[in-house]
Order: structure tokens, then sequence, then C-alpha cells
């Protein structure tokens, strides 16, 4: 969807590789890539043909990728915390680093959907009269992938948006009706159903085939961008993930956010024997602020093994990125040299060492 272009420099610094390299691998992938209409005819990659060449590069380098496949929660009982902006910006380091990745957007809000450039609010009319393409409309979203979706479900491939091609990370987007999912469950729990089960059960199912137009066996993550409430969809999505990832600002209550959820843990782990790790990461971190280094001392001795070795700054470029032209592109792949994707990125190598999907 973006029309930002990259040159074989910028490549390299999203692949962690050198320009020759990438010129190399473009070559013997054949991967179509345009020239500058200049003397030089230097090249310039679609945000396409990178994650394209990412593929390539991963699928060439097996041996260093695990088979493991995970499902992700990012969740904190906090609001404004920087859930949406570390979805957005590990879906797209995990698919350049070569997994296949789908991002599920849990929040009504549709912030995530937004960071990729969809407009929920657009309709097919004023797209039309627009002429943008149909595919910028959001007409589905996660409740229409369960069977009992009022009006009927609907197959994976028309819930699912690619907003930089096949090798980019998938997204199941969402708009205000996204809200009828919690509704739902709760009507399946008044029918005494267990519907906090109910996401993880669709994931297994179409994770192991057993679903004829949900297949999500070719996804190495899952991750989902939860609402800060904590309402049934919250709590499906922890039931169904490997772990959850809790962004904290180490202000004030960040303690209070992570014991609270550290309680509906162990509660759902009592429950039902099953619940994701938790990893916290910090963000908006300040290491010369005393009341943040503060805070941080308390949470890693309460929280020791839990605490990720390695945090995302505070840094203007994220909510300048929102108002600017390229929101429709998260940070780590417009602004790859800036602090934030800089962190981003060590963030995410350390992450899939600990879930154990790279080695
Ligand atoms: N490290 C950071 N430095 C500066 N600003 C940041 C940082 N991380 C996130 N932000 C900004 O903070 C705001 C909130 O971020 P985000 O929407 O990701 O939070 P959230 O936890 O998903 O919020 P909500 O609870 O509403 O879903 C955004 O404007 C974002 O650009
Ligand atoms: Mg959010």
């Amino acid at each position: 969807m973006t029309t930002k272009t990259f040159k074989a420099q910028a490549v390299a610094t999203l692949l962690g590789t050198s320009g020759d390299t990438v010129r190399r691998d473009v070559n013997d992938a054949g991967i179509a890539v345009l020239r500058q209409d200049t003397a030089i005819k230097t090249r310039i990659f679609s945000i396409e043909n990178i994650f394209e060449l990412a593929d390539y590069r991963a699928k060439k380098a097996t041996k260093k990728r695990t088979k493991k496949a995970v499902t992700l929660t990012v969740y904190a009982p906090k609001g404004g915390v920087g859930k949406t902006t570390t979805a957005a910006n590990l879906a797209c380091l995990f698919a350049l680093a070569g997994l296949k990745t789908l991002v599920i957007d849990l929040d009504f809000q549709s912030n995530l959907t937004l960071s990729f450039g969809y407009d929920s609010e657009l309709s097919l009319e004023e797209a039309a009269e627009a002429n943008l393409p149909a595919d910028r409309c959001i007409e589905y979203h996660f409740g229409h992938l369960f069977p009992n979706w009022p009006g009927g479900s609907v197959s994976l491939d028309k819930v699912v948006k690619k907003p930089y091609g096949e090798h980019g990370p998938h997204l199941i987007p969402s708009d205000v009706t996204l809200d009828r999912l919690d509704t739902m469950l709760t009507y399946e729990a008044l029918e005494g159903r267990n519907a906090e089960t109910a996401i993880n059960k669709l994931l297994k199912d179409a994770r192991n085939g057993k679903l004829k137009d949900i297949d999500l066996s070719g996804y190495d993550i899952i991750m989902f961008d939860a609402a800060p409430a904590k309402n049934r969809m919250t709590r499906g999505a922890l039931l169904a993930s490997d772990y959850v990832l809790a962004p904290i600002s180490l202000e004030k209550f960040s303690t209070k956010a992570i014991s609270y959820l550290s309680s509906v843990l162990t509660e759902m782990d009592e429950q039902y024997s099953r619940c994701p790790e938790l990893i916290i990461v910090g963000n908006f971190f300040d290491q010369n602020r005393p009341r943040v280094l503060n805070q941080l001392s308390t949470i890693r001795k309460a929280y020791e093994n839990c605490w990720l070795e390695a945090s995302i700054r505070r840094s203007e470029d994220f909510p300048k990125m929102l108002s600017s032209d390229e929101y429709e592109l998260p940070l780590c792949l417009s602004k790859a040299t800036s602090i934030g994707a800089n962190d981003l990125r060590v963030v995410s190598e350390v992450l899939m060492k600990r879930m154990g999907v790279m080695e």
C-alpha cells in the first residue's frame, strides 16, 4: 500500500546485513526490483521486495530457525504504555527475520489496524469515490472467524490483510464492531459454555489444519494486540498464548499493573492449569531518572525472571511518526536508524531467543 521506496543500503540496515549482500541476494533470488530512471540506475526497493528478500534469506539460513510456533499476546492492564506500538513493530521485525507472522488487532479502537495504513471507518463507497482499492476498507475482523458468529463465519482469506505483501506481516484488522465478539462470548458464558477457551480452541484447530476455511498452520508467530480492558477477549487471548509481553512505562503505577497481571495469570493457571509466561519490557525507558531506576529495581526484584534484558527508550519519533505522511509504516520500517527502531530491533532479537523461535 505504501509507495515509499528504499535504496540497497536502507534495505541492508533493515535486514542486518551489507549493501553488497543485498545486491547479491536480490539477484540470486530473482526478485524484480525497479531501477531508478537515471544514468546510475540505482535499485529502488518496494516494501514488498524487502520482505520477499527477507523470506529468501531466511530460507537459505534455515539452520538458524527452530520449528517452534508460538502465540504471543501484547498486554498490560494499563492504557497508553505502548502495547500497539510494540505489537506493530515486532510484527514487522519478526517478518524481517523470516518468521511467518500474523498479528491480530483485538482492540475495537483499531489503532494497530491504523498503524498498517487501514482506515477502519472508510466505507467501500468512500474508497471507490477516492479511487482507493477496496482492500483499504475493513469488512471483517477476528470475530468473523468464529463458527457461531452471528450472520455466519467468514473464511480466513477474506479476513486477513497483507499490508506489505505475502512475505510481510499479515494482519487481522479490527473495527468498532469487534466489541460484539465480547458480547458473543458473554452470551456463551451465560449459556454455560466455556467462553474463555473459545479463542484457544479456534487457534488450536486452525493451527492443526482441522478447519477447512481457516488454516493457520503456516504461521511461526501469532500475536494479539490486546486492549487495556480485562474483557473476555483479552482473557481468551491470554489463555490461547504461550507468552504475554507486558510493556511498562516504569511510572508510579507500573508495579501495581504488573502485580495485577501476575495475579490474573496465577488465577488462570489455577482454573485451567495453563497460562502464558510473563515477559516484561520497559518502554519510555529513561535510565537517567532515579524514579525510573527505583521502579526498575523493585520490578526486577519481584519478577526477576520475567524482565526482558532490553528496553525501549522514550523517543519523540514514535508520536511524530503517527502524525506524518508515513503513518502506515511502523517506525522500524520508516526510520530504521532511529533510536526507537534500534531499541525495538534489539528487543525483537532478545525476545525471539527467549521464545525459542530463533537460535
Ligand atoms: N518509547 C516511546 N517513546 C515515546 N512515545 C511512545 C513510545 N512508545 C509509545 N509511544 C507513544 O505513546 C502513545 C501510546 O502508545 P500505544 O498506542 O502503543 O499504547 P497502547 O498501550 O497500545 O495504548 P492503549 O492502551 O490505548 O491501547 C502513542 O502516541 C505512541 O506513539
Ligand atoms: Mg493499543
